[in-house]
């Protein structure tokens, strides 16, 4: 997981990037549930309205750029295929044990509440034309603080571009990071956007054409995502911008695969993954990133036992690189 934060060095948007080190004190934290508890950042002194004004700067400047254009249409094209899949669905027969263990998973966690909005809308289209289904959905995870991290500040401006593009509603822009503070969540709620209440590990079942997107997250993440949504049919309708499955698979040896990435593997020679083409000015926001998408065609070929058998996978707290749900 590339782990660098680009902290603002005054008021103005000038920013230089920090890396942070793994010393023997984060390294034993990553594993633990009380990592919810960590580096909670004191952004009390932010002034939200200038953030708000942030944010729609790094948007208006990604929105000109070749980078932003080439990547709508590759999730455009990624988008067409799930919505094609799903209006085609032939997989209804086609369920998986994910499925039902997800379903009682929800039960117990209740991961997938709609936290409906007061201020519910719908942004106005920027290119006067959506490709997405209706009730198509955005699903945003490991942003970061973006009140002090300018990484984290374009990614949001690019999901505030994608979520004007599309059109989401409030209530379909789903985001969540343990590590969003009160401020930020303020502000995703005021931009449009529903801020999960609780920390679901990625376990979240899609409910239709969904863009999931991850930006540099923790590998489990996206196991838990693929896992919780482990089915031809559930697959099919989702567009996943994130770490790249490939480099993911080829960075591990395989012997540990099924204890750390094991669904990751297993249908990354089955996905379509395209990189993104980094040309954006400031090379570490967008970098190392791929689009995924899971078209039926390939799935369907898969022997029906690569679906049968989904246990939930299981970690050793000592490498996992994602923060817990310590309640469960
Ligand atoms: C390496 S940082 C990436 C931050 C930023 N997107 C970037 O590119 O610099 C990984 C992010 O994943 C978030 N994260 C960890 N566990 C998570 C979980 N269970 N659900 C959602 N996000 C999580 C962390 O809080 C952190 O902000």
């Amino acid at each position: 997981m590339a782990s660098a934060c680009a902290l603002e060095t005054s008021g103005t948007d000038d920013f230089q990037v920090v890396r942070r080190k793994k010393g023997k004190r984060q390294q034993k934290q990553l594993g633990s549930s009380q990592e919810t508890s960590l580096n909670v950042i004191d952004d009390s002194h932010v002034d939200l309205e200038s953030l708000k004004r942030r944010v729609n700067k790094c948007r208006d400047e990604l929105l000109v750029t070749e980078f932003y254009s080439n990547l709508l249409k590759t999730l455009e094209r990624a988008v067409d295929s799930a919505k094609d899949s799903t209006h085609n669905d032939t997989t209804t027969e086609i369920t998986s044990v994910a499925a039902v263990n997800s379903s009682t998973h929800k039960a117990e966690t209740k991961p997938n509440i709609d936290r409906k909005s007061t201020n519910e809308h719908t942004p106005e289209t920027s290119h006067g034309k959506s490709s997405l289904p209706k009730d198509a959905r955005m699903l945003v995870y490991g942003l970061g603080n973006f009140a002090s991290c300018v990484i984290a500040r374009y990614q949001l401006a690019l999901v505030l571009a994608l979520r004007q593009h599309w059109q989401v509603a409030t209530s379909k822009c789903e985001m969540y990071d343990p590590k969003f503070s009160e401020l930020e969540t303020g502000m995703l709620q005021d931009l449009g956007c529903s801020v999960l209440q609780q920390n679901e590990e990625g376990k979240r079942r899609m409910q239709g054409v969904t863009i999931v997107l991850m930006p540099h997250c923790g590998k489990a993440l996206f196991n838990n995502l693929l896992w919780a949504n482990w089915s031809p049919r559930q697959l099919q309708q989702m567009v996943v911008m994130g770490n790249s499955f490939s480099n993911m698979v080829d960075s591990i040896p395989e012997r540990l695969w099924k204890k750390h990435i094991n669904y990751v593997s297993l249908i990354s020679p089955h996905c379509t993954e395209e990189a993104v083409n980094n040309t954006f000015t400031h090379t570490d926001i967008f970098n190392d990133l791929s689009v995924h998408w899971f078209p039926a065609s390939r799935l369907l070929q898969l022997p029906a036992h690569t679906w049968s058998h989904a246990p939930q996978p299981v970690y050793d707290a000592t490498d996992l690189e994602i923060i817990v749900n310590s309640s469960s």
